[in-house]
């Protein structure tokens, strides 16, 4: 990795932890904390179908806890993790008996104690190179035979190449996939605010087996590509 991309990627993870902590944990349960999708509420039904009784669960990047209730229900035990203090901060006031850590997908060092780890509508955040990394992070932390359940956002191909084509044209170090702009129309460049990072279905299907899963489930629906699998 080139050393200007990897001072790009560290300051736009900067960024992304503080927006969130600032901007998204006080309004995120207004806009997007209470109802659980269909597609996603099924897929958790389904990975709790494959675990043992009382599993133990990761939640990793959990943001405000909002499948904590699903999960306490089915009589889970829950760790919730989220790089962004003020999401976690949220997620504690709800429920205060489900511990929480503030720690990265990508510095996530569990071994072997959870029965299945869930990362809902958070993937979009991770940048292509830390994939495997943060995949061989679920594995481990899982015990073997253990569950996975993540999404993978889904976007148009013709916003992809335009983002990637404006990318470029500002000399940003960006790879393929990645979006790194919000779309304000009284500009006439795409203003450079956010990221995420919308990788090819083949390629997580590979990156997924390649860190250890034999994947047991996929699905479609709500904006997003859903996917079980089962660590060996
Ligand atoms: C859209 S929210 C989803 C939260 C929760 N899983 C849900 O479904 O409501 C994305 C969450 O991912 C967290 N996040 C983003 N990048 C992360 C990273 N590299 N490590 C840990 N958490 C991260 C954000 O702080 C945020 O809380």
């Amino acid at each position: 990795m080139s050393a200007e991309r990897e001072r790009w990627i560290r300051e736009k993870r900067r960024r992304a932890e503080e927006r969130m902590d600032t901007l998204f944990a006080p309004i995120y349960d207004e806009h997007w904390g209470s109802a659980i999708d269909p597609t996603h509420r099924s897929m958790v039904v389904k990975l709790l179908s494959l675990c043992p009784p009382r599993p133990r669960v990761l939640d990793a990047a959990c943001g405000t806890g909002k499948y904590w209730p699903l999960l306490l229900g089915s009589g889970c035990s829950i760790l919730g993790t989220d790089q962004s203090a003020g999401m976690l901060t949220r997620a504690s006031e709800k429920l205060p008996d489900v511990p929480v850590r503030k720690v990265g997908l990508q510095e996530l060092d569990y071994e072997g104690e959870f029965d299945a780890v869930i990362c809902v509508d958070a993937m979009e955040n991770v940048f292509p190179e830390d994939w495997p990394l943060v995949l061989s992070n679920f594995r481990r932390a899982l015990v073997p035979g253990g569950y996975l359940y993540l999404t993978v956002e889904l976007a148009e191909d013709e916003e992809l190449a335009a983002a990637y084509e404006a990318g470029v044209r500002m000399g940003l170090p960006l790879v393929e996939g990645e979006h790194p702009f919000v779309f304000d129309p009284r500009e006439e460049e795409p203003v450079e605010g956010g990221y995420h990072y919308y990788p090819a279905i083949p390629r997580v299907r590979e990156w997924t087996r390649e860190a250890g899963f034999e994947i047991v489930e996929e699905a479609e629906g709500d904006g997003y590509h859903h996917l079980i699998a089962r660590s060996f």
